[in-house]
């Protein structure tokens, strides 16, 4: 992953030696604005800025971006316009700043220099939506493309506020690097990212941040009795494994539990799959794409706190070892399950992390998952669906909004519990029918939660992976999603407990 290099500049736009220069646009009541910080450029432009976008059909709205070739009103060669849409309560949003600064930095893609006036409106956001745009993942690419843009300036005042100014673009880096990091896991395909060599990874990526790393072959997941991994991974030629990273920073507080999905590949199984767009169940190792990210990341900000990360990796497949509708597996926690549809597969390794990260007490208990087509269906593709503690629930999702995350709590409805009741076993791994998909996952999820643990479970199974066009600082493939919720709840814990 190469991200650009991002400065900070108190000179005037207009005459920084750069190759192309980033200008905000609004739909304002009366149609086109510029956004505060074009001021400079638009007085190299003779004041005429405005009007010369409205001559090139600009509307200011949200993933618009518009060239103007300069003709030496200002040095660089280009302007780009970048479209924040229409301002909320008379304010544009963080996250408005954040998806211009992103479709600014796809435009800006095979640039070597640029600088950037939207941090005028909002610096960290201006910081994080460029870095995020610029992503591109070519691994597998002969012909990369064009580059992502080199160096991007960000105006800002450098007088008192410096200091401030460079904490929070490096604080932005530092997220945004996460999310890439997570994204480059995810768009990773599945042949490549089996579940021993996830493992190493995300090993080797704890080591470098010295994490306290722990992988469990299938040998040590057989002798600890994590039957939900095994019974899931038994499938596959290339077995399982159980990814433990912690940290733990100065004078932490709390420690905080983090459990992502990680099936590599999602067949479903003997339960298997149709055909049609099997191939995005790539992307369902992306919570545990995230949870690795997010504790890499609480190293690196030194949050004081103690965070465990739990990655379950297993790969669906069905096989001639592969377990089977009506089988009965006996869990980490002793548990039985008797699995009704192999597809389900998810909830049945989370069980067993779940269970094993309760194990050390933790304080609060973050599980996410592309665990359900069902949240899909209620939610959307850009939306994630938060279960859990009513108040922890409340405090994620909100946490998530605030950070360009969209996500929305869910109940955990008692009436669908007993559905979940087993003829053989102590539970079943799915319901009889298909009403509340999301919530069933939840309320299985639940079951292993130990007494007294602040817990949530977000379902990413929308908004981990794009599988539609690029938007604002959204690729395509992986987006990266929970990183940046792990990240805002990581931080709000240390601040506030
Ligand atoms: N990984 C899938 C869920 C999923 C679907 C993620 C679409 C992303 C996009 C999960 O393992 C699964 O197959 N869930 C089943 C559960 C069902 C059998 C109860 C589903 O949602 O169909
Ligand atoms: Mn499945
Ligand atoms: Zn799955």
């Amino acid at each position: 992953m190469t991200l650009p290099k991002l400065a900070l500049t108190d000179s005037d736009p207009a005459g920084l030696p750069v190759d192309a220069v980033v200008v905000g646009t609004v739909q304002g009541p009366d149609g086109l604005e510029l956004a505060p910080g074009a001021e400079p450029v638009d007085a190299a432009f003779g004041g005429g800025l405005l009007e010369l976008l409205k001559l090139l059909g600009a509307t200011g709205k949200a993933d618009e971006v518009v060239k103007v070739p300069t003709r030496g009103a200002v040095t660089a060669d280009v302007l780009i316009a970048t479209g924040l849409g229409r301002p909320v309560d008379e304010e544009v949003t963080a996250e408005q700043v954040r998806r211009a600064a992103g479709a600014a930095a796809r435009a800006l893609r095979g640039t070597a220099k640029a600088v950037s006036t939207l941090s005028a409106v909002d610096l960290a956001a201006t910081a994080q939506g460029t870095l995020l745009g610029a992503y591109v993942f070519t691994t597998y690419k002969s012909d990369k493309g064009d580059n992502p843009v080199g160096r991007v300036e960000l105006v800002a005042p450098t007088d008192g506020t410096a200091r401030e100014h460079k904490a929070t673009v490096k604080a932005a880096t530092a997220i945004a690097e996460a999310v890439c990091t997570a994204r480059d896991f995810v768009n990773t395909p599945p042949n490549e990212l089996h579940p021993a060599a996830f493992a190493e990874r995300a090993a080797e990526l704890g080591r470098e941040a010295g994490l306290e790393v722990e992988v469990l072959d299938e040998k040590a997941l057989r002798k600890g009795g994590y039957g939900g991994i095994l019974g899931v991974g038994g499938g596959s030629a290339r077995p399982p494994r159980l990814v433990r990273l912690r940290y733990k920073g100065p004078r932490a507080k709390k420690k905080v539990a983090l459990v992502g999905k990680g099936i590599t590949f999602d067949t479903g199984g003997i339960s298997i799959k149709p055909a049609a767009k099997m191939e995005e169940m790539t992307s369902d190792m992306a919570g545990a794409a995230g949870v690795i990210a997010g504790v890499l990341l609480a190293a690196k900000l030194k949050y004081p706190l103690e965070v465990v990360a739990w990655a379950p990796m297993a790969e669906n497949m069905p096989s001639g070892t592969a377990y089977r509708p009506g089988d009965v597996l006996t869990t980490y926690s002793g548990k039985t399950v008797e699995v009704l549809n192999t597809d389900a597969e998810g909830r049945l390794i989370l069980c067993d992390a779940i269970s094993r990260a309760c194990a050390e007490e933790p304080d609060y208990l973050i599980e996410t998952s592309t665990l359900t087509g069902a949240a899909v269906v209620a939610l959307g593709t850009r939306t994630a669906g938060v279960m859990g503690s009513a108040e922890f629930r409340d405090r994620v999702a909100e946490l998530a909004r605030a950070n360009g995350e969209s996500a929305w709590p869910m109940p955990l409805p008692e009436e669908l519990r007993a559905d979940l009741d087993s003829r053989l076993a102590d539970l079943a791994n799915i319901t009889g029918h298909r009403w509340g998909g999301m919530l069933a996952a939840g309320l299985f999820l639940r079951e292993f939660v130990a007494e007294g643990v602040s817990w949530a479970h977000i379902d990413i199974a929308g908004p981990a992976y794009n599988s539609g066009g690029p938007h604002g600082y959204t690729a395509k493939g992986g987006t990266g999603v929970p990183v940046r919720t792990i990240a805002a709840v990581l931080a709000d814990i240390a601040a506030n407990g």
